[in-house]
């Protein structure tokens, strides 16, 4: 019999990655923010592979400084830490090469239903079920380490939201009508991110990009950018090497790096 809380003994038990998990394990009752944790473990010389877990955040960091909240005991909070010797530009890479491993994962528990939304978000029926978000120590030309953030809703309801973001999230719980054990889509996802990170350090990032474009649906997909003050509709017309987004809006094009969008 398996526990369903978060414990180092269940989660390498029958792990079949080679580094990502295999390392350190940290596992927080509660803490601000395991990519907070992650980044000071990381200063401190903690080794590739090694992943910070949280039954709760008290200061859950989403994208674009936004809160991630993170109910206690029923969702996965996970930070990993990396050391690639990529260049830095090529970082935001990795934000993708999550995305499409998250989605396999996905796959795994026979969700074939999901999308992967623009730059980082997993939707199920138009509602967000997880986010990433990457952040890294390093100068222009070389990364010290990166700290990749993954927090999935598994067993969550719509009663630990508040109103106004409550209709925008979904779990994967609420969507099956099952009780999610987190220990298996956590080690499910520590094998498709491993095998994902290694054919992109190892093979170079096209694959993953094919991936991406297809599990994201987006080419000739009519959006909503914002981009701070910047709004306007378009279609995208390319994903570009980087992750970017080629947007037609009329006669102009325009890249898209930040931001948000939506679909219309
Ligand atoms: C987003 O805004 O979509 C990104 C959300 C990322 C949330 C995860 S939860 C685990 C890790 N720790 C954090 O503080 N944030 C990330």
């Amino acid at each position: 019999m398996t526990c369903n809380f978060f414990n180092e003994f269940e989660i390498v038990k029958n792990l079949e990655t080679k580094i990502i998990g295999k390392k350190n394990i940290y596992i927080f009752q509660e803490t601000d923010s395991t990519n907070i944790q992650a980044f000071n473990l990381a200063l401190s010389g903690v080794e590739e592979g090694s992943i910070i877990i949280a039954e709760s955040q008290t200061s859950g960091k989403g994208r674009l400084g936004r809160n991630w909240v993170s109910p206690s005991g029923k969702n996965l909070y996970l930070s990993i830490i990396l050391r690639p010797k990529i260049l830095t530009l090529h970082a935001p890479r990795l934000t993708l090469v999550t995305a499409v491993a998250l989605s396999e994962t996905l796959d795994d528990f026979k969700i074939f239903d999901h999308r992967i939304k623009w730059p980082n978000d997993i939707l199920l029926n138009g509602r967000k079920l997880s986010g990433i978000l990457t952040e890294m120590k390093g100068d222009c030309d070389t990364i010290d380490f990166i700290i990749i953030g993954v927090g999935v809703n598994l067993n969550s309801s719509s009663n630990d939201y508040h109103d106004d973001i409550r209709d925008s999230i979904i779990s994967l719980k609420e969507f099956t009508n099952t009780e999610i054990n987190r220990i298996e889509f956590l080690q499910s996802l520590l094998v498709n991110f491993e095998r994902n990170y290694f054919d992109f350090i190892q093979r170079g990032f096209d694959e993953i990009l094919s991936k991406w474009i297809k599990k994201s649906s987006i080419i000739n997909q009519k959006i909503k950018v914002t981009e701070h003050e910047n709004i306007f509709t378009g279609i995208v017309i390319e994903v570009t090497s980087d992750g970017n987004l080629i947007v037609q809006a009329g006669t102009e094009i325009h890249t898209v790096n930040s931001g948000d969008i939506n679909y219309i």
